[in-house]
């Protein structure tokens, strides 16, 4: 029996604006798929990272099941039905089609998922993230998966020594390409390193085992409009030939700094937090990441542990808002704010709009 991992994700309505997840919102998610567990899915888990919805599904009916996305589509219109009767803020936000034909994909909610036979003992981690962009987790997945200064595993166990196969989406061009690690490293980097264009879909060990998903839905290149930043969502699996929890968390405590932040418009440091701090506030942020670690047992989910609820990463936590001090002290200027190409998929245009006919030319 293969067992599929489903995390599907959606800002349907927040409060206050866009800082977290309404209780009762989340009480009638986690009604929804208790009641569908055992009949399309197997076991499930409900939480917030900000104002987006986490619905994490196991099941046995593989990646892009339009049960399993029907499911999800059904949870997110009927909390957004409530979020809007308590007239809680975007509500309804990210379901930018009422028209479900199969999957949610292309729809606005942010899909990672995996499917694997299970191993004698199988850890997964599941990662969230609020006010950034999904290329957010291209560093970090180069840290575990291709930097033996982070992950040990890759020099001294003989079950990953031979490296992993990094699958890149250029989500302007809607291609795909692959890249072996570490023989291809310089290559990946070329592409990786450029986060709001190249995100890292998927990562397999040598030996074909899937080891990494993540979301890469850009909301506005989907809707053609500013509606949110993406936001985005990823699962790894770790242990016996794969990089250890710890390997996998390690990068984590480098401050990183990602797009998103206010109006999705501003790069900020990315800090990991425990569930209790998922609650974007400061500027509407700074971004944050939560870490939930399962074992995955037969389908169901032992867990979760809050894996950012340690104070090994109070010391990032720290760094990053000394980050935030600094960067928000540039106010309205780069870098604090994207560069003009990015800000394209953000409001500014609109602004730019109502100025465009009191430029004139310069001459000579
Ligand atoms: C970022 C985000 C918020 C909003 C901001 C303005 O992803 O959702 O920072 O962009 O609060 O929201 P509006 O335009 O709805 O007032
Ligand atoms: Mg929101
Ligand atoms: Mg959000």
């Amino acid at each position: 029996m293969k067992t599929t991992i489903s995390l599907i994700k959606a800002d349907i309505g927040s409060y206050p604006g866009h800082s977290r997840i309404h209780p009762e919102l989340l009480e009638k998610a986690a009604k929804m798929l208790k009641d569908a567990e055992g009949k399309v899915i197997i076991d499930s888990f409900v939480t917030h990272c900000g104002d987006d919805l986490e619905l994490i599904m196991t099941h046995t009916k593989g990646e892009d099941n339009p049960q399993i996305h029907k499911l999800a589509f059904d949870i997110f219109t009927a909390c957004a039905a409530l979020a809007k009767e308590k007239k809680l803020y975007g509500a309804g936000q990210d379901i930018l089609s009422t028209a479900f034909s199969g999957n949610v994909k292309g729809m606005g909610p942010g899909v990672a998922e995996m499917e694997f036979e299970e191993r004698g003992s199988d850890p997964v981690l599941c990662f969230m993230a609020d006010k950034t962009e999904p290329g957010a987790w291209n560093f970090f997945l180069y840290k575990i998966f291709a930097d033996p200064f982070n992950t040990a595993g890759l020099v001294i166990d003989p079950g990953m020594h031979d490296g992993f196969i990094f699958e890149v989406h250029d989500v302007m061009e809607k291609r795909k390409i692959r890249f072996r690690t570490p023989e291809e490293l310089y290559s990946l980097l070329a592409y990786i390193g450029a986060p709001s264009r190249y995100v890292v879909k998927y990562v397999f060990r040598k030996d074909g085992l899937i080891a990494a998903s993540t979301s890469t839905q850009r909301l506005s290149l989907i809707a053609g409009k500013y509606v949110g930043k993406d936001d985005p969502v990823m699962i790894v699996r770790s242990q016996s030939g794969l990089p250890a929890v710890g390997e996998v968390i390690e990068p984590f405590t480098i401050p990183v700094i990602v797009a998103g932040w206010m109006r999705g418009s501003h790069h900020g440091p990315f800090m990991p937090v425990g569930l209790p701090d998922a609650n974007c506030t400061r500027f509407d942020g700074p971004p944050r990441v939560i870490c939930l670690g399962f074992q995955v047992s037969n389908g169901k989910l032992i867990g979760p542990v809050d894996m950012f609820d340690d104070v090994g990463f109070d010391r990032v936590r720290a760094r990053c808002n000394e980050l935030a001090d600094v960067l928000r002290a540039h106010g309205p200027f780069e870098p604090h704010r994207l560069s003009m190409d990015e800000m394209e998929y953000t409001t500014l245009p609109l602004v730019e709009k109502q100025l465009k006919d009191r430029w004139e030319p310069i001459g000579k």
